[in-house]
Formats: structure tokens, sequence, C-alpha cells
């Protein structure tokens, strides 16, 4: 079975269309997070950071005349579920393992409580806790970390350094 890398994920055109709205900056910011916690804590980096990369790609468009409108879009805010489905769909697609899609599609619905009637913290698995602390730890207040900008060519080459630590960690040690 083919490897499906957070490179792959990235370049893919569903991924560039509907991170072009959350922004690159913090896909990328926060895939760094997972990557770092998920290791520190012994959860699997692999999920934690293909979760973390299409966490917010279930974002629509929130401006209103050229503006972002905040307020309006908390109001009527599911980017979780959107972007719960969006990966899953997308995962698939590219040949991703159906178990992985799965465990990496609900983490995408539970990283954040801002549209759920009740707080899930207490109900997060390890692996849906990391995705959800490395979103905070890049939030800004009015959603200003949406905003911030990466060229695709940082973007590209920060993901292939996380691809290549992540490979490292799959291969067997070699014999001494
Ligand atoms: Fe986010």
């Amino acid at each position: 079975m083919t490897e499906v890398r957070l490179i792959d994920i990235f370049n893919h055109p569903i991924t560039q269309k509907y991170l072009r709205r959350s922004g690159v900056h913090h896909a990328v910011s926060v895939t760094e997070n997972a990557f770092q916690i998920a290791k520190e804590r012994r959860v699997n980096a692999e999920l934690a950071t293909k979760a973390a990369l299409l966490h917010d790609i279930g974002h629509y468009e929130w401006y209103r005349d050229g503006k972002w409108d905040y307020k309006e879009y908390r109001k009527h805010d599911i980017h979780a579920i959107k972007g719960a489905e969006r990966a899953h769909k997308l995962l698939i697609r590219i040949g991703e393992n159906r178990v992985v899609a799965k465990e990496i599609s609900i983490a995408i619905l539970l990283h954040t409580d801002s549209y759920l009637p009740f707080k899930a913290e207490e109900l997060r698995t390890p692996l849906q806790r990391v995705v959800f602390e490395a979103d905070e730890m890049d939030e800004l207040p009015g959603g200003e970390h949406h905003n911030h900008k990466m060229s695709k060519q940082e973007a590209d080459r920060r993901l292939s350094k996380i691809d290549q630590q992540l490979e490292k960690s799959r291969r067997p040690l070699e014999p001494s």
C-alpha cells in the first residue's frame, strides 16, 4: 500500500482550495505543534499531524463586504463537521488506510468546542487532545491566526521535514 505523506495531502487541489480560506500558515504551524506534542506523549504522530494539517479545511468564506465578519462566522460555524467529512473523503481518495482516515476524521470533528452545545474536554482521546491543544497553541483573538501568510515553498519545506522525521521513526533500526 502506498504511504500517504503530509506533502501529498497538502499538495492535493482540494487541500489547496480549502486552506486558502483558513490559512496555510495556521495549518503548518498546528501540524508542527501536533508533531512535538505527539512525540512527547507517545501518541501516534502520523495521525496527529495529518489531522492537524486538515483540521480547518471545513471553513467556509467568512467575508462580508470584503471584511471578515467574525461574529457572523461564530454564529453559523460548523467547520469541524464539514472538515471531518471533507478530510475523510480526501484521504480515502488519495489511498489512505480506512481505519486511519476514520481516526483522523474524528480528531478533526472534535478539534474544537466552539460549535458544540457541550464541552468535549473530558471525552477526548489522547490523539484528539493533541490536535485540540496544537490548534489552541496557535490561536489568536478574533481569528487573527487565519490571516498570517506562508508561501507554498516554505510550507512544502516545513511539511517535508516532518514527513522525513515520521519516515525515520517508521523505519526499523539498522542492525549495528
Ligand atoms: Fe484551527
